[in-house]
């Protein structure tokens, strides 16, 4: 452990200045002459993209990672990006990305996890204990209330005290509490009307006042709009460097007239240097040597990744797994073009990257009877072209000739980015014609969507089978054949609910704000908080997730006192096929005493079964579990009374309910 205060003793106000503001984009100095090296960030949270270009693991994208409800894998995928980072000799990954699923229109929806605390919570918790446990830090990202990229750099998020508490924050205090992650970005936008790279509330009060957060916090790249107010309220890193407000002698300048104290700069080192010291790196020269090492147990990782996400949406007479020798055409543009990931910083090179043609010909060969990409979904500009006469018809007529269609549809990082919204939740480039073309033209139809965000998929009810592949990853095209041939089940459940039509969603009259305010005007009923009030019913509930066998649920209990608890239910694989079953515990008061969502999820297992195997599902409830945040008091409260315990399938599926007092 080095002596922090004895080295920040020996610094100068220069050398100090210099240790907080990054020397180039992704490079912060150090202090040479006391062997305090200089340290490297990088994005992030697909990968890692390194110091310099060169091909990285990609894994599958954050929405897609949620949708595996499974945070010991996503301990591992962590772990595996953690020795990526230190084959590129970055210190920090710049992930995870907690942001909520706000608005479907978000530009990043793709690379955030969920539309629930909870469950984002427990995914992020995981990812960064499998980063740091590499000695590489973690950087929760971007506090808070970043949900949209529309006007992104400037818009003011009004936000009430209940929601940023029950529904915005828990994943980031999470991270802090239970995965004791080393930083934390600042967001562009303003919340409450404060930046929130100079939120004093949220960077000082809350993240180290409150959570006692011993880390350091920096801002999003160009985030920072002036020198004084935010080294005063929280930020201790501006980024990039040079450095427009702290660079270039700006924020010792600023010490110097008075307008920032010294202990406030010695703070922020310590903080840094703190870092490093965990990370084993003062005393340790920086090694320029990045290396793109491709490894075969990643490569495994990333594929299981994949197959443990994708959910099965619908299986009508058991046309999944595609068995038999039947033949099989292979439709739309997602069979050639299959995307991969989402755009904006969330993307990097690939080690490699797999196609569902590719795949699927060399798994399944000559039953394989022809490819018809029908349209190219990646370009904006063909938005129509279909009017004018493009290449439908030779998809409907080879969908006709096989005894299987398998259509390949989606999104690509030309829609879903950082940087813009999208301006529907249609499947772009009337892919949706396509899809209806095939349908009709064989009934044996298999749609895959290839995408990170809802799409309103106005065709669900009339397609046998249904499969949401997310964005995969490298290992896209092998991964979704493994699922579609049954080499591996479609593991993954739902992590936030899709409606058909943009009018049912939450946020729908509160988006995307006008006159620079978006007012979160739906408050905690955000997701299936607010379908259970509306009595709406969704296209594809939170949770949901079909598989290629059967399970019994049965007897639950309950154990514990007070609201520690546990809850244990028997899983039986009553099928003829390996599969996972997600249980799901709600937490519901019987009385509220205030306007409450009808249930919360609580906690949850993911169970994996061979066929005619039991096990048992274990659930921890604590306190937070039940309790709700009273903005009267500032504080957390459990109301007394009596609340039920659901155990579900999905928000729409509930299979039992037992009832505890408080
Ligand atoms: C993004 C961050 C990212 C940073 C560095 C910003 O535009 O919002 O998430 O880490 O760029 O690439």
């Amino acid at each position: 452990m080095a002596d922090i205060d004895a080295l920040i003793a020996q610094m100068t106000l220069e050398e100090k200045c210099t240790m907080v503001v990054g020397e180039t984009r992704w490079v912060v100095k150090g202090c040479e002459r006391l062997q305090i090296p200089e340290w490297c960030l990088s994005d992030g949270p697909v990968g890692v993209r390194g110091r310099a270009t060169g091909p990285g693991l990609l894994i599958p994208s954050p929405s897609a990672v949620a949708a595996t409800w499974d945070p010991s894998l996503v301990e591992e995928i962590g772990a595996a990006l953690g020795v990526e980072a230190k084959d590129r000799k970055v210190d920090v990954l710049l992930a995870p990305t907690v942001n909520l699923h706000r608005s479907p229109r978000g530009g990043r929806h793709f690379e955030s996890y969920s539309e629930d605390p909870e469950l984002s919570s427990e995914i992020a918790v995981a990812y960064i204990r499998g980063v740091q446990s590499q000695g590489v830090g973690a950087c929760v990202k971007h506090l808070v209330a970043n949900d949209q990229e529309f006007e992104r750099y400037t818009i003011n998020v009004e936000v009430d005290e209940r929601s940023l508490r029950e529904i915005y924050l828990p994943p980031f205090e999470a991270a802090v509490k239970e995965a004791g992650v080393r930083s934390v970005m600042g967001a562009y936008n303003f919340v409450n009307g404060h930046h929130a790279c100079a939120h004093p509330e949220f960077l000082v009060e809350l993240l180290k006042n409150e959570w006692g957060f011993d880390g350091f916090v920096v801002s999003d790249w160009e985030a920072v709009k002036e020198t004084a107010a935010p080294a005063r309220h929280g930020l201790d890193l501006e980024m990039p460097g040079p450095g427009d407000f702290w660079g270039e002698g700006r924020l010792q300048a600023a010490v110097e007239s008075g307008e920032v104290d010294e202990h406030l700069i010695d703070d922020k080192v310590r903080r840094i240097i703190r870092f490093l010291d965990w990370a084993g790196r003062i005393g340790t020269p920086t090694d320029h040597t990045e290396q793109h090492i491709e490894r075969p147990e990643h490569r495994e990782l990333a594929r299981r990744a994949a197959t443990e996400s994708m959910v099965l949406l619908r299986n009508d007479r058991d046309l999944l797994p595609l068995a038999g020798d039947g033949t099989i055409a292979l439709i739309g543009p997602g069979v050639a073009h299959t995307s991969l990931l989402g755009g904006g910083s969330a993307s990097l090179e690939p080690h490699r990257a797999s196609t569902v043609a590719e795949a699927m010909q060399a798994r399944l060969g000559d039953r394989v009877i022809g490819v018809a990409t029908g349209i190219d979904m990646r370009r904006r500009d063909l938005a129509g072209d279909l009017d004018r006469g493009v290449g439908l018809d030779e998809a409907a007529s080879l969908a006709a000739q096989a005894d299987t269609a398998v259509v390949v549809v989606g999104s690509s990082s030309e829609w879903e980015s950082e940087g813009g919204d999208r301006g529907s939740i249609d499947l772009p480039n009337q892919q949706d014609e396509l899809v209806r073309r095939v349908i009709a033209a064989n009934p044996n139809t298999v749609v895959v969507l290839n995408c990170g965000a809802p799409m309103s998929l106005p065709w669900l009810e009339d397609v046998s089978a249904a499969l949401l592949a997310w964005y995969p990853g490298q290992e896209a095209g092998n991964a979704i054949t493994d699922v579609l041939v049954g080499d591996a089940e479609p593991a993954g459940r739902m992590p936030t609910t899709w409606a058909s039509d943009e009018r049912d969603t939450p946020a729908f009259l509160n988006y995307p704000g006008e006159a620079g305010v978006v007012r979160y005007g739906e408050g905690i009923f955000v997701g299936y908080r607010f379908y259970d009030a509306r009595g709406v019913k969704p296209m594809i509930p939170f949770g949901h997730g079909g598989s290629y066998t059967t399970f019994d649920w049965g007897r639950p209990s309950v154990h514990g006192a007070g609201a520690d608890l546990t809850v244990e239910i028997p899983i039986t694989n009553t099928g003829q096929r390996l599969g996972s079953e997600v249980v799901q515990a709600y937490v519901a008061p019987v009385h509220a005493v205030v306007a409450r969502p009808i249930k919360e999820l609580a906690g949850f297992a993911k169970l994996a079964l061979a066929p005619g195997e039991t096990k048992a599902a274990c659930i921890k409830l604590r306190d937070r579990s039940f309790a709700r945040w009273d903005p009267e008091v500032h504080d957390w409260v459990i109301d007394p009374g009596c609340y039920s315990i659901i155990l579900a399938a999905s928000a729409a599926n509930p299979r039992f309910k037992l009832n505890v007092v408080l």
